[in-house]
């Protein structure tokens, strides 16, 4: 794709006369479909809420309205990047055949929106071409026509799109098509998005591509990084390497300190407002077009996500029961203890053992919260730890290329199971683009299997009560 660097808002050009049918669609769209979650997530919002633990969080009523309006519906100016800088919608990518998508769904709702490509593109050889659908990952759900996280604007004759929190920290249920408030997107081909624009290059710095004399070259190299990112990650960092990590969950209530590596803790809510106020508040995803927001918008929106609470998972309760035990015995409390199941320390990589990319320079990895698992897999930082259903095809290269679904039990299986693990590695390591980006889904071997004196209905059982985790009282 022929680089273009855009660092000004492009003057409106007439083209086609279907831009103009394409834009009075888009606004009945924009107006229609404008809160897909005012009207779509309501059910699951009075399940998900803790009002008790947003009492103690020193904000009213209102603000956490607010905190959950900017969630969802608040880019601050990153269309300018999106839009203009890179231009999402000027590649193989259109306005007019996304709309079209979006109508034909009637409001039924999807996890991964297929938009029709409205050009060739070739990304490290592989060809991406003019009329075939590309399935995105973008969300949206029952009764809207709009994917979640995704703001349209007019500007005169262009459209224009931005993104918020919730297209990568919300996502929609596959079965009942609900706004799931809170769960990572484990879908969403965010680097591929990307490197369909024009300029992608104007993403070089959350990749490990050096400054290059021709443009043209940067552009291919760093649309190769990022067509491998595996669906569902992001690099939020701009450490110069290329290590996408998971989009974590946003289930986020005592589990300060807060991103992969635990780098915030300080001011309000242990860390949480700090840390979404970041360089730029979407983790360095756009740049500061616009005057920061005030900060009791960002009180708001953290507020609002601590009080978020994951749905409930059906499991086999009294297995979970038992699972309890073993947890005990497997000595997961060491660090997998308190209200959310950790105890809210970083540890040393070496101490850890999963791939170092991401801890380089910091002093290791965060442990976790347990809460809400059935929503977050794949597992571990890099996402590498995946199972399909069935446990035949394993591993994130095999799961991503024949389309399977990620099973979260076998997944978790995959966790304490050495063999299991092994495989899972095993498929890992022959995919090479994935295993550069440092998808591998080694370390955390803290076993519960029979090699460790567990058998596979202790194991089974620890699944079942993993799943089951919940914030007490929540
Ligand atoms: C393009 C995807 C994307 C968008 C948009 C995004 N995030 Fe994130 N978010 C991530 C990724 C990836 C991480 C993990 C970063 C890391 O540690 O490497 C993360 C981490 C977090 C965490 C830490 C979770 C934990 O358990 O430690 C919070 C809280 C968070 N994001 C909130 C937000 C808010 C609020 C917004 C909107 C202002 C936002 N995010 C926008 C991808 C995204
Ligand atoms: C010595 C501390 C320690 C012990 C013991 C430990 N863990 Fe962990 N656990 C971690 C850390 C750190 C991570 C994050 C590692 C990473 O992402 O690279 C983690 C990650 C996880 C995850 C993945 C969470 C996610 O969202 O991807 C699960 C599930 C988990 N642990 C369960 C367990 C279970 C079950 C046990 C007991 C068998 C256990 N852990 C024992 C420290 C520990």
């Amino acid at each position: 794709m022929a680089a273009v660097r855009v660092f000004h808002v492009r003057r409106p050009r007439w083209r086609r006369p279907l831009t103009i049918a394409a834009i009075a669609l888009a606004a009945v769209i924009a107006i229609v479909g404008l809160v897909p979650w005012s009207c779509a997530s309501r059910p699951g919002d009075r399940a998900s809420l803790n009002r008790e633990v947003t009492a103690a969080a020193a904000v009213d009523a209102d603000d956490l309205a607010r905190g959950r309006r900017d969630f969802y519906a608040e880019d601050f100016g990153n269309e300018v990047f999106f839009s203009d800088v890179m231009g999402v919608l000027r590649g193989p990518l259109r306005a007019w055949p996304a709309a079209r998508a979006l109508f034909k769904l009637r409001g039924a709702g999807t996890t991964d929106l297929e938009i029709e490509l409205a050009e060739d593109l070739t990304i490290g050889g592989q060809t991406f071409a003019r009329g075939s659908k590309l399935g995105t990952g973008l969300d949206v759900a029952a009764g809207s026509f709009l994917p979640l996280g995704v703001v349209v604007h007019m500007s005169r004759y262009e459209l224009r799109v931005g993104i918020t929190c919730a297209l990568c920290h919300s996502t929609v249920d596959p079965e009942t098509k609900q706004v799931i408030h809170g769960a990572a997107n484990s879908d969403l081909q965010a680097g591929l998005l990307v490197a369909l624009a024009p300029n992608s290059a104007a993403f070089r710095a959350h990749t490990d591509i050096a400054p290059l004399p021709d443009l043209a070259a940067v552009e291919a190299a760093v649309d190769r990084t990022l067509a491998a990112w595996p669906p569902g990650s992001f690099d939020a960092t701009l450490d110069g390497a290329a290590n996408p990590t998971r989009i974590p969950d946003v289930f986020v209530h005592e589990e300060a300190p807060y991103g992969w590596t635990g780098s915030s803790r300080a001011g309000p809510l242990s860390g949480l407002a700090l840390y979404i106020n970041g360089p730029t508040a979407l983790h360095a995803v756009s740049a500061p077009y616009v005057e920061p927001p005030e900060w009791q918008r960002i009180v708001a929106m953290a507020a609002w996500q601590d009080a978020l609470r994951p749905p409930e998972v059906v499991v086999d309760a009294a297995a979970a029961a038992r699972g309890r035990q073993v947890f005990t015995r497997a000595g997961c409390e060491r660090c997998h203890a308190g209200p959310a199941y950790t105890t809210q320390s970083v540890l040393p990589h070496a101490r850890v053992g999963t791939d170092p990319a991401r801890a380089n320079g910091q002093s290791g990895y965060k442990i976790p919260g347990l809460v809400g698992l059935w929503w977050s897999a794949p597992y571990l930082h890099d996402g590498g730890v995946a199972v399909a259903p069935g446990e035949s095809v394993v591993g994130v290269g095999n799961i991503r290329a024949r389309g399977f679904p990620l099973d979260p039990r076998a997944s978790l299986r995959a966790l304490l199971d050495r063999e299991l693990r092994a495989r899972v590695i095993a498929a890992n390591h022959a995919d090479t683009a994935r295993w550069e980006l440092h998808v591998r889904g080694v370390g955390h071997e803290f076993w519960v299997d029979p090699g460790a004196g567990f058998t596979p209905a202790e194991q089974g059982a620890l699944v079942e009560h993993l799943l089951s985790l919940r914030i007490p009282g929540g």
